[in-house]
């Protein structure tokens, strides 16, 4: 099992360290696995002039998985939008054909406290959203600036997606519904936009090769609503690329700590590139107070889905959550009466409990 590593910039080099050590025991264990780092985002920029370099699309193509630190900082955000750090993760997203993006948002039972909702509204919350990753207004051509008729300046974007782009999201979809309550609700904004009336007609068709998945759908500023009223009602969210992308936002601050949650894009072939869903925040880099659990759990969700290596998939899991029944938390989720720790003490809890 090849991994590229990517650990890109802000904290993401000291979260990835974490999560290599993790890999490490994993491997002195018995789990053959090797890595081989490369450069994204502002990283890639600096190194190679572009926030995708062309070694880093070649060792991840020959990669199994990819794993992710972040990308982005304040010193790339003058650059042109091409050079910018994001465009080497959208670009690599496309590259590597990777339409499927699994964003889990889970609440641990130490941390409901820490949600800004009531905590009995997220006890026990443990909803997916599956996100279309490669499709719609962030790749729909033509997109620009130009004059209107009158002389002024407009810029422009097309929202599109094509029946066989939905029809391969919805099985994923329902295929992940079918594993877990069998619950499935599509988001969409039918009643105004024509892409998602034709999302909404082949999601019902492919739903009818699963009847036992109870489908609904949703327009999605009701579903964005109904994530704050009652969050419990979700089990698995199915949308498209730029609803996912504000929805899953939404769905990760229900859980107290963005700093906790991984995500998983895949590709046809279950190739995924996996990280955290939390960004590079670099006004904490290189403090050694960033929380490394998210990228920690990207690593048991990259053995789990890409690799099927589930036990080795729940030792990582199991290490995690022992860790914070025993009280460790890095600043971002600390509590009164728990043990705040950096982002280093927090990589030795885990490995202890994993040894
Ligand atoms: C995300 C991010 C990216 C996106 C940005 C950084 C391009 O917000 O992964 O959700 O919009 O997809
Ligand atoms: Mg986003």
């Amino acid at each position: 099992m090849k991994i590229a590593v990517l650990p890109g910039d802000g904290i993401g080099p000291e979260i990835m360290k974490q999560a290599l050590r993790v890999l490490q025991i994993l491997k002195n264990d018995g789990l053959s696995i090797e890595w081989e780092e490369g450069a994204i985002g502002g990283a890639g920029y600096d190194n190679a002039g572009d926030p995708l370099p062309s070694e880093t699309v070649a060792l991840t193509k020959q990669a199994d998985a990819v794993l992710l630190g972040a990308v982005g900082g304040p010193t790339y955000d003058c650059l042109p939008r091409a050079m910018r750090p994001e465009q080497g993760l959208l670009r690599i997203r496309k590259e590597l054909g990777l339409f499927a993006n699994l964003r889990p948002a889970v609440v641990f039972p130490e941390l409901a406290a820490a949600s800004s909702l009531k905590p009995e509204l997220v006890e026990g919350l443990d909803l997916m959203i599956l996100r279309e990753l490669t499709g719609d207004i962030y790749f729909g051509q033509p997109r620009g600036r130009r004059k209107t008729e009158a002389g002024e300046d407009e810029g422009f974007d097309t929202m599109k997606y094509s029946v066989s782009e939905i029809e391969r999201i919805a099985r994923v979809a329902f295929d992940i519904a079918t594993k877990r309550t069998g619950k499935l609700c599509s988001v969409d904004k039918a009643n105004v936009l024509d892409t998602s009336i034709l999302w909404r007609e082949v999601v019902t068709k492919i739903g009818q090769d699963y009847p036992s998945v109870e489908l609904t759908h949703m327009y999605v500023d009701n579903a964005a609503m109904q994530l704050v009223r009652e969050p419990k009602q979700f089990d698995v969210i199915l949308t498209g690329n730029i609803f996912g992308d504000i929805l899953s936002d939404e769905a990760s601050m229900l859980t107290g700590s963005i700093g906790m949650l991984p995500s998983a894009s895949m590709d046809v072939n279950r190739k995924g590139l996996f990280e955290p869903i939390h960004g590079s925040a670099p006004d904490i880099a290189g403090k050694n107070i960033a929380n490394p659990l998210a990228t920690i759990l990207s690593v048991a969700m990259m053995l789990k889905y890409t690799f099927g290596e589930t036990e080795a998939s729940d030792r990582v899991e199991t290490a995690v959550r022992a860790v914070l029944a025993k009280g460790f938390r890095t600043a971002d989720i600390h509590q009164e009466a728990t043990r705040c720790v950096g982002t280093e003490e927090m990589g030795d809890a885990v490995i202890n409990e994993m040894r």
